[in-house]
């Protein structure tokens, strides 16, 4: 059985009264009602420290939202992987369409950044995902296996399912659009199938998470497919009641 994740991508949002109020309800709502979902936060870099301390014994862990693929050294304005693994995060956001589209990632640099991550034993969550362009000419599903098989060509199957995929159609982040359960679900299923052709039995433990306007009040119809295994949850992991619900409609 693949245990359920969610994870909020805070994006660059916050401050640190935004962090104290926000952890502070997350708290006491997983604590209240939440053992079957993991739940991670990715906050800012800034606001890490602070996070985890704040989550300090309690089942939430903390992520990080990008990484640079060097070891640490003149690489200035950048973060290492050593340095995520030292302020204790587990996760980290890899490859997302932002950082793509906004900062020109490749798809090559998004499979060195996954590899840093592996080798900081720190969980990549690997981001995929077609833009509208793509989806209406019918490319998605040859977009997202090039995504995907640039981080397996250099990483190999072996990284799941301690690395961790999330479909994020580009055209639904942040647009109140999400894609329907059975878009996401056929997404999903070629995602799983993608690495079934490597390794079957390592396919079916892989948590592959979807993300796009994943909001309480669609989140159960997204998450009740048998492909999706939990969200990558951008503007509703912003309010503490949003979140929960979120993560409630996982258990
Ligand atoms: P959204 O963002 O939930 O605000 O659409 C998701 C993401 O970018 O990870």
């Amino acid at each position: 059985m693949r245990r359920s994740l969610v994870v909020g991508n805070w994006k660059m949002n916050g401050s640190v009264v935004m962090t104290d109020d926000l952890l502070t309800g997350l708290k006491e709502g997983v604590v209240r009602s939440l053992s079957a979902v993991d739940v991670v936060v990715c906050p800012p870099f800034l606001y890490i420290p602070l996070a985890v301390q704040m989550l300090a014994g309690t089942a939430i862990e903390v992520g990080a939202q990008n990484l640079d693929i060097h070891k640490p050294g003149a690489y200035t304005g950048e973060i290492a992987a050593e340095m995520l693994k030292e302020q204790r995060c587990s996760y980290v956001i890899v490859g997302h369409s932002e950082r793509r589209a906004l900062y020109g990632e490749s798809s090559d640099l998004v499979a060195q950044k996954v590899k840093a991550a592996m080798a900081a034993e720190l969980k990549p969550i690997i981001c995929v995902g077609e833009t509208l362009d793509e989806r209406e000419r019918g490319d998605t599903g040859r977009v997202v296996r090039e995504q995907l098989m640039s981080v397996l060509d250099l990483n190999g199957v072996d990284i799941f399912p301690f690395a961790v995929v999330a479909y994020e159609p580009v055209w639904a982040i942040g647009t109140g659009r999400s894609a329907s359960p059975d878009q996401a679900q056929e997404v999903h299923a070629l995602i799983r199938e993608s690495i079934a052709e490597l390794n079957p039995v390592v396919a079916d433990q892989t948590r592959l998470l979807y993300g796009g306007s994943v909001k309480p009040e669609n989140a159960q119809g997204i998450f009740s497919s048998p492909d999706i295994d939990g969200g990558l949850i951008g503007g509703a992991a912003l309010v503490a009641s949003d979140f929960l619900a979120i993560c409630a409609s996982m258990e």
